[in-house]
């Protein structure tokens, strides 16, 4: 089974051909950051339009490096949400009347079990069942993974997600958007201790998360104060060793209350350096394992909806009654209930 993946659910553009026998083919990806950079944040109408244009394209590379023709295509695999509406309805239209065209099924598969599917890309995937972390700009989650479609969220943000309180206090800092990956070079130069910043829901039982009061700490801390490139670096290292701490003790509870004996982790701030290393301790003092997917399949791509839809289809879900877009769609309900 060869798949076409298609990701547009917020500001990157990724096309990939996932086959079940070969592994990843083509892997084609386009950043809007700096379509978006003068605004501060995605702004979501320059997002669609932009998806339109980059799409076609991309396809055409993708299906080039793969040295794979559209006969050669066993279905569309397509990220149907959650995201911004008008940029999935864009994705969706597109992988619909590609299948219409070439005569092949189109899927809609949810963002986050892409996410947390894209361990499955590296050479040493993990097994089921496992217990993942989903650490993005929109989601923060524990998550029982029982096998392919079987979730169950164990624990979530109350508030903002890990990668939005990166990007919020990077904006603080002084950094463009997104600044999840800026403000982490700018720890490296900072020194930890400096600033010690909350951390946030470890005093209470459980695993919810709470991001939104260490942003305003932050901004407390910065209040009055001339923003030097020293004090930046010391709060920047504050803040994301408060992060760090509280994602890896929750998730050594986790572990624990779970009994998992696999962390896989996921998503954009996935890609964190000092994280990483902090998570692979708790699993290896846990008893358990961690994986990771490489950087640049934590952040969004298409690759990790195309091995979704290779997964989804080979197990035979039913492309008609995949979801078209939905803005809003919790992991683990029937993609075909609300929305
Ligand atoms: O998974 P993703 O690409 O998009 C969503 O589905 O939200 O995650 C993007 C998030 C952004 O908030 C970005 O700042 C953050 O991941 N991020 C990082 C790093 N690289 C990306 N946060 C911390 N450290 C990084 N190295
Ligand atoms: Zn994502």
């Amino acid at each position: 089974m060869r798949i076409l993946g298609i990701e547009t659910s917020c500001d990157e553009t990724g096309v990939a051909v996932y086959d079940a026998d070969s592994g990843l083919l083509a892997n084609r990806l386009h950043s809007q950051i700096a379509l978006h950079q003068a605004y501060g944040g995605v702004v979501p109408e320059l997002a669609s339009r932009d998806h339109v244009r980059r799409l076609l394209p991309l396809v055409r590379e993708a299906l080039a490096e793969a040295c794979a023709d559209p006969a050669s295509i066993d279905g569309i695999a397509y990220t149907a949400g959650p995201g911004l509406i008008g940029a999935l309805i864009v994705g969706a239209g597109f992988a619909k009347s590609l299948g219409y065209a070439w005569g092949k099924p189109a899927i809609g598969i949810h963002h986050l079990e892409g996410h947390l599917l894209a361990p499955l890309l590296e050479p040493r995937p993990p097994q089921f069942p496992f217990l993942a972390l989903i650490v993005s700009g929109g989601h923060t989650q524990l998550v029982d993974v029982a096998g392919m479609g079987r979730y169950r969220i164990l624990g979530e943000s109350l508030d903002d997600a890990a990668g939005e309180a990166f990007d919020k206090t990077a904006k603080l800092l002084g950094l463009p958007y997104p600044g999840g990956a800026a403000l982490a070079a700018l720890a490296e130069l900072g020194r930890s201790g400096a600033f010690a910043f909350p951390r946030p829901m470890l005093d209470r039982a459980g695993l919810e998360f709470s991001f939104s009061g260490l942003k305003t700490a932050v901004r407390v801390a910065l209040r009055g104060r001339a923003l030097t490139d020293a004090l930046r670096a010391d709060v920047a290292r504050g803040f994301e060793d408060a992060v760090v701490d509280t994602l890896s003790e929750k998730c050594r509870r986790a572990l624990r209350l779970s009994g998992h004996r696999r962390l896989v982790v996921a998503g954009g701030v996935g890609a964190n350096r000092r994280l990483r290393e902090r998570l692979r301790s708790v699993a290896q003092e846990s008893g358990a394992e961690a994986f990771f997917p490489r950087p640049e399949f934590c952040t969004d791509n298409g690759a990790m909806i195309a091995l979704a839809g290779c997964m989804r289809l080979a197990a035979g879900a039913d492309a008609a009654v995949a979801p078209a877009a939905r803005a809003s769609w919790p992991l683990g309900e029937d993609a075909t209930t609300g929305g």
